[in-house]
């Protein structure tokens, strides 16, 4: 893997950046460069290059804006007490992005390409990683059909970016557990879908969920299995873990509906560090419900990147409402969070090789 670096002369300066990074939000400002590289049959993939940060343009018949032919991926470089850079598994999402373009008939990324443009994006942007507590670098490499042809068929033409976004956290409430709306109308995927796969038309079909979730006063809607609208899924955009009143920690099955989230791997792994048992296995809705009622759930909690660990408060649904945290995050909760932060934010030995310099 090799890419040519044009720097950006017209970026920034260093107060207007030093503003940003001082209080970054999540996903609303960007760095002063970005990366891409080209696909066609006849080449394979070529052309990669860091650029300034700007406007795509596209001609109006770019496949990708008729029929959602996309994927993206979601990570993060964290900036350790030494002023070093690190990324968390990014082979991972690699490997992920590849099952993902296998699904949405894109081609495959090699992983080194999608390590390379990482470090040679976060290499030209070193300056915009932020150093406050429990911030970092977002990146946000992503793959579309970038062919002007109106027919249904695989792009020949594709787009690779990589676009970089310095974050604070994904909640404005920062740890403060977030409500959750059980969607029971919609369901994000369904069997031999696309949820397995990080697309774009997932997060697009959980949209009008959402606004009814945000509507009820909730951050984040929770999905069913789209077969008996019995089996919990995942939230838009994080998978859930149930704490058990045995220590034991509970998180749903991979379903082939679901996305794998590494964040959810990575917990497997620490949790069992920690002593706990940990069961990947079906939960139903009604043992959500009544598991916090009766106390055998004593704890809830959603993992994702953006997300990191966030502890959930309540469970709604019309007519009804399930209570798993009143203000503050549970003990098992804060714990596996720590375990988690203290490995990226190198302040705990990496054991498991999760933590790639960059
Ligand atoms: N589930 C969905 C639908 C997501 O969008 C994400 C975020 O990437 C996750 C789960 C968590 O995945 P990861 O931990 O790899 O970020
Ligand atoms: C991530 O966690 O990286 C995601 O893509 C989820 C989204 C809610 C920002």
């Amino acid at each position: 893997f090799r890419c040519t670096v044009t720097p950006n002369t017209g970026g920034r300066t260093d107060a207007e950046r030093d503003a940003v990074l001082a209080d970054p939000g999540f996903g609303r400002h960007f760095t002063d460069h970005m990366f891409l590289a080209e696909w066609t049959p006849e080449t394979g993939w070529a052309d990669a290059r860091v650029v300034p940060y700007g406007p795509l343009s596209l001609d109006p018949a770019t496949a990708v804006l008729h029929y959602a032919q996309e994927i993206f991926e979601g990570l993060k470089a964290y900036r350790h007490a030494d002023d070093s850079v690190w990324c968390f598994r990014p082979e991972d999402n690699a490997e992920r992005m590849q099952r993902s373009a296998h699904r949405l008939a894109l081609p495959e990324l090699p992983t080194d390409w999608f390590t390379g443009s990482i470090e040679a994006l976060v290499a030209a942007d070193a300056a915009w990683v932020p150093s406050g507590e429990e911030t970092s670098l977002y990146l946000r490499p992503f793959m579309f059909a970038s062919e002007a042809f109106l027919g249904v068929r695989p792009s020949q033409h594709v787009t690779y970016s990589v676009i970089a976004s310095p974050a604070g956290a994904y909640f404005p409430g920062g740890l403060k557990p977030v409500d959750i709306w059980l969607s029971e109308e919609y369901s994000r995927a369904g069997a031999g879908g696309t949820g397995a796969a990080k697309c774009g038309g997932n997060y697009a079909s959980s949209l009008l969920p959402q606004q009814e979730a945000t509507r009820n006063g909730c951050q984040q809607v929770a999905f069913l299995d789209s077969v008996e609208h019995r089996w919990v899924e995942e939230l838009g955009g994080m998978n859930l873990y149930f704490v058990q009143a045995d220590g034991s920690i509970v998180t749903p099955e991979l379903s082939g509906s679901i996305l794998e989230g590494i964040t959810r791997s990575s917990i497997i792994t620490l949790a069992a560090d920690l002593g706990h048992d940990v069961v990947e296995r079906r939960v139903s809705i009604d043992e959500w419900r009544d598991g916090v009622a009766d106390g055998t759930i004593t704890e809830v909690f959603a993992c994702g990147t953006a997300a990191v660990v966030t502890p959930v408060g309540r469970l709604k649904w019309d007519g009804g409402e399930a209570v798993s945290a009143d203000g503050d995050a549970g003990k098992v909760t804060h714990e596996i969070r720590s375990a988690l932060v203290d490995i990226q934010y190198g302040r705990a030995e990496d054991r498991h090789g999760w933590m790639t310099r960059v």
